[in-house]
């Protein structure tokens, strides 16, 4: 049985902590998921998703991880002429492996873990063939990279590809204008920038993603845009039963956000939280694992240098702090701070000083 001592501060990118406030909501009264409520509440998460994320796109609501929607990008999105995945961390290589387990052709473009691609590369990259689509990961959560999407979208378009991308670190701390940078398929999960319980994903989907899914066979049935975009248009149905508490915390949540602290208030609070950390490691004598200039705002990946990042993490544990070694192939000689969702600066500098105690 899970117990109080269970619970501790989640300083891992994702799930991150979900305040109290938010908690709360989960507990509401169960409504029905045919019923004018359900209807009025789908609707106004949508409405507020659009704002947050500037796009009068269709949003879908899916009732899946991330991984969920990202499978429902490939599968809608990607017809004969493939998909080009810029790999450049563990994340990335989902989009990948996805590709080729839905049997889409697809091609790969690598570029070193800690940094982002650039225009260049993918410009050379997409004068070698055509694609129907190019995936990239908006923050890679395993390395502490956010590629700049808006310096890339404009080659993926002039090579007339959808971009598809997989903002699940992302969204809700980085700045996104959907429409602006033209982002055909943006897909998130709900815990880690936005600070609540996993199990619903969100997605935006453009009108040329969905003209593209209605040309693509064997889209499957519980991913199907569109059928999904079918009964979103019947008043904001689900064709399956939706995790209905989990609306109730997106909803208000959303309201907060907008209604309260502003979403390029958020962009910024994880901005001031990022250089803090970034400052931090530098005067400590670490170094950044990624490129400075494409460091994350939402999780910093720090060369651990000597540190013992399993002795520190068990360290911390008893500090009452769940701590994120490094990912993957990196877990001992990296480590990783996240500064995502409802944090504040207070906070990181009290979990920094804390490390600072211990090592
Ligand atoms: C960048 C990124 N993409 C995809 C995923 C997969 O998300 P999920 O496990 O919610 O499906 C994660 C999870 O950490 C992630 O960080």
């Amino acid at each position: 049985m899970i117990n109080d001592s269970d619970f501790i501060d989640l300083f891992i990118p994702g799930p991150v902590n979900v305040s109290k406030d938010c908690r709360d909501k989960m507990s509401l009264p169960m409504i029905a998921h045919r019923s004018d409520t359900m209807s009025d509440l789908h609707q106004d998460i949508a409405s507020y998703l659009q704002k947050m994320l500037f796009t009068e796109n269709q949003i879908i609501l899916s009732t899946s991880s991330s991984t969920g929607l990202m499978e429902a990008a490939m599968r809608n999105c990607v017809h004969k002429k493939g998909v080009l995945s810029v790999l450049n961390g563990a994340f990335a290589e989902r989009w990948n492996k996805i590709a080729q387990a839905n049997g889409k052709p697809t091609d790969t473009l690598t570029v070193d873990w800690g940094k982002a691609v650039t225009k260049q590369q993918l410009k050379e990259k997409l004068e070698e063939k055509e694609y129907d689509a190019v995936c990239i990961t908006q923050n890679e959560t395993s390395t502490g990279v956010a590629t700049p999407l808006k310096d890339l979208f404009k080659t993926v378009k002039d090579h007339d590809c959808l971009l598809l991308v997989d903002a699940v670190s992302g969204a809700g701390g980085l700045e996104a204008r959907i429409d602006e940078w033209e982002i055909d398929f943006y897909l998130f999960g709900l815990q880690k920038c936005m600070a609540l319980s996993p199990g619903l994903a969100v997605a935006s989907v453009s009108d040329a993603a969905l003209e593209m899914a209605k040309t693509v066979p064997n889209r499957g049935l519980y991913f199907d845009l569109l059928d999904l975009k079918k009964y979103h248009d019947k008043n904001g149905m689900q064709p399956a039963t939706p995790v209905i508490p989990i609306y109730y915390q997106l909803q208000y949540q959303l309201h907060k956000i907008m209604d309260e602290e502003g979403i390029e208030n958020r962009w910024a609070r994880h901005a001031e939280m990022a250089n803090y950390t970034r400052n931090w490691l530098k005067d400590k004598g670490l170094s950044l694992f990624s490129d400075e200039n494409v460091a994350s705002n939402t999780v910093t990946c720090v060369n651990s240098k000597g540190i013992d990042v399993a002795k520190l993490k068990a360290d911390l544990k008893v500090k009452g702090y769940f701590f994120a070694t490094g990912y993957g192939k990196f877990k001992k000689t990296n480590f990783r701070i996240a500064h995502m969702g409802d944090r504040t600066l207070e906070e990181v500098k009290k979990y920094l000083q804390t490390i600072d105690q211990l090592t």
